[in-house]
């Protein structure tokens, strides 16, 4: 099945409406990822928190090759902090910044990204942009 990523990017935003605590921050390690399962509605989401310091990104757990996760646990992480992210099933090599495949089977497509702010008791989802609503 050909899922359109922007249908991806407007179902999270659906079911990850802006405030979704999604873990605390010392979860995350300083220079690096977490894996986290959001139960909404009965489907499981499955995410990835990228940390570098103060600055965190969230990504859906999902390689836009075959729609695997990119790890389903943190031990399996393959991550160069700041700079990749790389799929532990064809290791394709995603940039830390935005997600955008660099290097692998679905170079170009990139990584469907999850909004996010640093609240007092964790990273909670941000507000996302309106086109992901709208798409
Ligand atoms: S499923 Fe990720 S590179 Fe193939």
């Amino acid at each position: 099945m050909n899922v359109h990523r922007g249908d991806i990017r407007a179902s999270l935003a659906s079911e990850l409406p802006a405030g979704t605590f999604i873990c605390r921050l010392d979860e995350v390690p300083p220079t690096g990822g977490h894996v986290v399962r959001l139960l909404r509605g009965g489907i499981e989401i499955s995410l990835i928190v990228l940390r570098q310091h103060e600055t965190v990104r969230c990504f859906l757990n999902r390689c836009p090759h075959l729609g695997s996760e990119l790890a389903r646990l943190d031990r399996h992480l393959y991550l160069e902090p700041g700079v990749s992210i790389e799929c532990n099933v064809h290791y394709a090599v995603f940039r830390w910044a935005d997600g955008v495949c660099v290097r692998g089977d679905c170079q170009g497509e990139s990584l469907t990204g999850v909004p996010v702010t640093v609240a007092a008791d964790g990273v909670r989802v941000g507000e996302w942009p309106r086109d992901a609503k709208d798409a």
